[in-house]
């Protein structure tokens, strides 16, 4: 057979993806480019919601590994690729699932909700998973006078206490290491250099206690994207990863996005590139597949929260 000709890499990752009836999901923080060539794009929560509702026999993961194991949990029978088995997460890689398991032998009677951001043994020790979207929502969906450990992110937890008031909660310590870059004196400095311009932070930021109350919303990436289309603003401070900036431009190429901090970029998000994504498709590499048990008790964290937001949506 001779060897197809294609007139630029895009076409030959579309014809692959027809070949393979495969799909091409991507986080909001992919390059510009991964973006383009994605059939949908999104945060952690709306990635997994579509990977769950494909028909395609192949899900194409750009994002980190976490989230490819998240939709691998999720559609056990799907290939699950990732293009760059190395993309990680500096968060995730901060609790291990012994952690887990020791605050739960000292608490017996408490809860702990896993941000999506951890392993799948983590998950499969918790009794709820959430998002950034969500975190609030799952929490308040436990019982009051629950004890509750949040892990690993410090500054969600942070959030989730001050936006619930309950002092029950127990924080890991761990932190995003490109959130953490971000700091309330580059954020003071911009809102006094555009008056106009609003503040949209995520709760990961490494300066949310000390400037959430300067912020107009704090919110995941798709909700900050999604209230960028609700706000007569014309201007946006974006404290958070940069890639999401080319979405907003994207989508709203009226208005103007300023990022926080410039050099807020993950590593790990940028390993994905329309060569390997050439590769995945060819070669189908790299499967990411979570063994069981670890799978079905990892399931149970994630479905709980599927059903405490699909609640929380429909009201
Ligand atoms: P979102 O779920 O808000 O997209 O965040 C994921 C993430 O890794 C942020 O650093
Ligand atoms: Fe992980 Fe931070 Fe990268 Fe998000 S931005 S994937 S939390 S290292």
């Amino acid at each position: 057979m001779p060897t197809q000709i294609y007139n630029s890499i895009e076409e030959e990752i579309r014809s692959l993806k027809r070949e393979r009836n495969a799909v091409i999901l991507a986080h909001n923080y992919q390059s510009g480019e991964v973006q383009d060539i994605a059939d949908f794009t999104g945060d952690s929560l709306g990635l997994s919601q579509k990977a769950q509702a494909t028909d395609a026999d192949v899900i194409v993961f750009c994002g980190v590994h976490f989230m490819a194991e998240t939709a691998s949990i999720l559609c056990p029978d799907k290939k699950v690729l990732i293009p760059d088995l190395n993309a990680g997460c500096s968060l995730a890689g901060m609790i291990k699932a012994e952690d887990v398991r020791k605050w739960k032998s000292a608490h017996p009677l408490g809860a702990v909700v896993a941000y999506v951001n951890t392993s799948a043994e983590v998950k499969a020790e918790s009794d709820y998973c959430c998002t950034s979207t969500n975190a609030v929502q799952v929490v308040e969906h436990i019982p009051r006078d629950q004890e509750v450990l949040f892990v690993p992110d410090f500054y969600l937890g942070t959030y989730v206490q001050r936006v619930t008031g309950r002092n029950n909660i127990t924080l890991w310590n761990g932190y995003c290491h490109v959130h953490e870059m971000i700091t309330s004196e580059q954020i003071n400095q911009l809102k006094a250099r555009h008056p106009n311009a609003e503040l949209l932070m995520h709760p990961e930021c490494g300066c949310l206690t000390k400037s959430m109350h300067v912020a107009d919303r704090i919110l995941s990436t798709e909700g900050m994207v999604k209230y960028v289309g609700e706000s007569s603003a014309k201007e946006f401070i974006v404290a958070t990863e940069i890639g999401i900036l080319h979405r907003m431009e994207r989508d709203f190429p009226n208005k103007r996005f300023i990022p926080a901090f410039p050099h807020a970029v993950c590593q790990y998000m940028k390993l994905n590139t329309l060569e390997k994504i050439v590769l995945s498709l060819e070669c189908l590499q790299y499967e990411v597949k979570v063994p069981e048990p670890i799978r079905s008790r990892a399931l149970v964290s994630i479905e709980r929260m599927l059903a405490i937001s699909s609640k929380s949506s429909a009201a």
